[in-house]
């Protein structure tokens, strides 16, 4: 669905679904480059990572294998819990690999600083993050990412994988969701 489907669920539009195909296009381009020649891994974190991960693999120019992480530090409210819980862990042993990790948002910072930690400890050669969207605002700890699509406001958004009660995950574009329907 597109954002005009459920306008009165949504104030703003942030970024709409062309904005992400040209940035994901943008970026696509500057790993190939930078991984040129590496034996790169794309870990995505479930589930919001889901359609940044098929379009973001998909745009790049080379094969390259994909692996899973489920983490929790949501439950179905709108605040971080900063508490991070393995729902389902790699299949992939990553020791020297080079690991991109494909994250949907950076809001507080906490759930990346920690799977940053995480896939160090196991012997990865490296580890970058690529980010879809970042609130620079809301962090509570510094992430280093190399990769980031578009920063935005500490407001509660919605689209393109990321969920209020798993709801919305598929809007194409990602929007401000109305105080009202979670208040
Ligand atoms: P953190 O606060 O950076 O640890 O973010 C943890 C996770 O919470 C992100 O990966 C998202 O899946 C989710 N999240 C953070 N901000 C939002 C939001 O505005 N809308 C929906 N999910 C969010
Ligand atoms: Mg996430």
């Amino acid at each position: 669905m597109r954002a005009a489907d459920i306008s009165d669920q949504i104030t703003t539009v942030l970024v709409t679904e062309e904005d992400i195909r040209e940035k994901l296009a943008e970026i696509a381009a500057r790993v190939a480059v930078d991984y040129a020649g590496k034996d790169l891994l794309l870990v995505g974190v479930l589930k919001g990572a889901v359609m940044v991960m098929a379009d973001f693999a998909r745009a790049l120019p080379m094969v390259v294998p994909m692996d899973w992480m489920a983490v929790s530090s949501y439950g179905s409210g709108t605040k971080s819990s900063g508490v991070v819980q393995i729902r389902k862990d790699l299949d992939t042993d990553i020791h020297d690999k080079h690991v991109l990790i494909v994250e949907d948002i950076i809001d507080s910072g906490l759930t990346l600083s920690w799977l940053l930690e995480n896939f160090a400890s196991r012997g990865a050669a490296s580890v970058e993050v690529f980010a879809l969207l970042r609130k620079p605002e809301a962090a509570k700890v510094h992430v280093e990412s190399k990769y980031v699509g578009f920063d935005i406001p500490t407001e509660f958004v919605i689209g393109y994988g990321l969920d209020y009660d798993e709801k919305y995950r598929n809007l194409r574009d990602v929007a401000v969701l109305a105080p009202h329907v979670y208040s």
